[in-house]
């Protein structure tokens, strides 16, 4: 398939089962991830790789931090977030570390941040790997990235849950182009 093509066709899967990409995968991801445009080199963005008995790890350290925001939590609850990882093989966590710069403003670190994760997801979808970027509250729960052993001035921006892809393949829906593009 032509490249622009494969590009057009990635569609995020949420039913993801193993096996989980080998390292050799994720560290080819990587490399896409890392090469993310990034204003003054601050290389904003950071990844946490979870698989195996890792996820089992994640989960715990998601039923912990929702317990220490909300004492209330039933077990039911607490064993649902404990489960929440394991939706798939493997959960690679993103975050990014933001740096004081004169001329790069937070935001831009950010965005830097999302336009590396964006390469992360078609890196796989170029090696026929599912992917979904998922957030939710935990997202910005300081006791997870506390957990996680973020710094101060680290956040998470998403949890991109990878695996096989499994049921039926979604494809995506055209978009308009005239109700987002502007020729002046
Ligand atoms: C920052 C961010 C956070 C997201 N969080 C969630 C989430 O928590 N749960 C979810 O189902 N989709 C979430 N999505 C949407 C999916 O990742 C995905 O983009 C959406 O299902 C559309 O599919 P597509 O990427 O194939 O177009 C998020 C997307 C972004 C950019």
């Amino acid at each position: 398939m032509p490249v622009l093509e494969t590009l057009m066709s990635r569609k995020s899967h949420n039913k993801l089962v193993a096996p989980a990409p080998s390292k050799t995968q994720v560290e080819q991801m990587m490399k896409f991830a890392l090469r993310a445009p990034d204003h003054a080199s601050l290389k904003p963005w950071r990844y946490q790789v979870f698989t195996g008995q890792s996820l089992i790890q994640l989960g715990e350290f998601f039923a912990k931090a929702s317990q220490w925001e909300d004492s209330e939590l039933s077990f039911d609850e607490l064993d649902k977030l404990k489960s929440r990882p394991l939706r798939a093989p493997m959960v690679i966590i993103a975050s990014v570390f933001i740096t004081e710069h004169p001329k790069v403003p937070e935001i831009e670190q950010y965005l830097s941040a999302g336009a590396s994760v964006q390469n992360l997801l078609l890196a796989a979808h170029f090696m026929n790997i599912g992917a979904i970027w998922r957030t939710d509250s935990l997202c910005f729960n300081r006791h997870l990235m506390d957990l996680l052993g973020l710094k101060e001035n680290e956040s998470i921006v998403g949890f991109i849950y990878l695996g096989k892809e499994e049921g039926k393949k979604r494809l995506p829906k055209h978009v308009e182009q005239s109700e987002f593009v502007a020729w002046k």
